[in-house]
């Protein structure tokens, strides 16, 4: 007898969503969140819930979003204000009813970028609202209501929290208050990370990738 050898084969890991399973995305009628609502299709999503307050405003989101129900993905549009408790309530519930729900993306924000000397209380509330409010909240009803589903509780942070950005310390403030809930959540065992690490990553291995390509035409 043979001793059996191992195989090495080399992989690819892909990130892939379950056709059978819905993904909530906040901010989801935004810049970032019609991209990150289209990746996710690519990648096998057959059921989106987008938010924002005011709902579907201009030809772009659609236009997106008619494409993407043409293809067959059920996207539906949810209007409220996330940093209402009964509207994170209402959002996680209704999509769970749809299909169980295996990610939230939390990408709701406002700005109100001023330099210190310029910030009051009130505006530290309205950058704080959809950021901190608005984590809390999902956190809260991903825990009561999906938590056998859910795969995914992404918040998208950015590069304001940590490193600092001048006039926005509100942003900054709010963005590191998400990230310290998602640490939370690992602790007692959920899923939960921050897109920026994620976004500042793939940004990093795309730019070394454009450098490679560009040092291999000039040899
Ligand atoms: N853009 C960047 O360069 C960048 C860089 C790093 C990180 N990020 C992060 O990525 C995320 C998305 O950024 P973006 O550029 O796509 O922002 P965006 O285009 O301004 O979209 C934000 C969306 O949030 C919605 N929104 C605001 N308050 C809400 C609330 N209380 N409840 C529900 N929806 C609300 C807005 O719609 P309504 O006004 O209709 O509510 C809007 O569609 C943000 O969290 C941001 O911090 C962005």
């Amino acid at each position: 007898m043979c001793p059996a050898t191992p195989i090495t084969v080399r992989a690819i890991p892909r990130t892939w969503c379950s056709p059978n399973k819905s993904y909530i995305i906040t901010g989801g009628l935004g810049g970032f969140g019609l991209e990150l609502a289209r990746w996710l299709i690519q990648r096998g999503a057959k059921n989106l819930v987008l938010t924002s307050r005011s709902g579907v405003r201009n030809g772009y989101q659609y236009r997106c979003i008619r494409r993407w129900r043409q293809d067959g993905v059920d996207v539906h549009v949810s209007a409220g204000d996330i940093s209402e408790l009964r509207t994170a309530n209402r959002l996680v519930r209704e999509a769970h009813q749809r299909r169980p729900v295996g990610g939230i993306f939390h990408l709701a924000m406002v700005l109100a970028d001023g330099l210190m000397e310029n910030q009051t209380a009130e505006t530290f509330q309205k950058v704080a609202d959809p950021k901190v409010r608005g984590t809390v909240y999902l956190d809260m009803a991903s825990r009561q209501l999906c938590p056998e589903t859910l795969d995914w509780f992404v918040v998208f942070s950015s590069v304001s929290c940590g490193r600092g950005n001048a006039g926005q310390a509100n942003y900054g403030f709010a963005n590191s208050f998400m990230e310290r809930i998602c640490e939370a959540r690992r602790e007692d065992g959920y899923p939960g990370d921050s897109g920026f690490l994620l976004l500042s990553l793939a940004a990093l291995v795309l730019t070394l990738i454009i450098l490679v390509v560009r040092l291999e035409r000039h040899k």
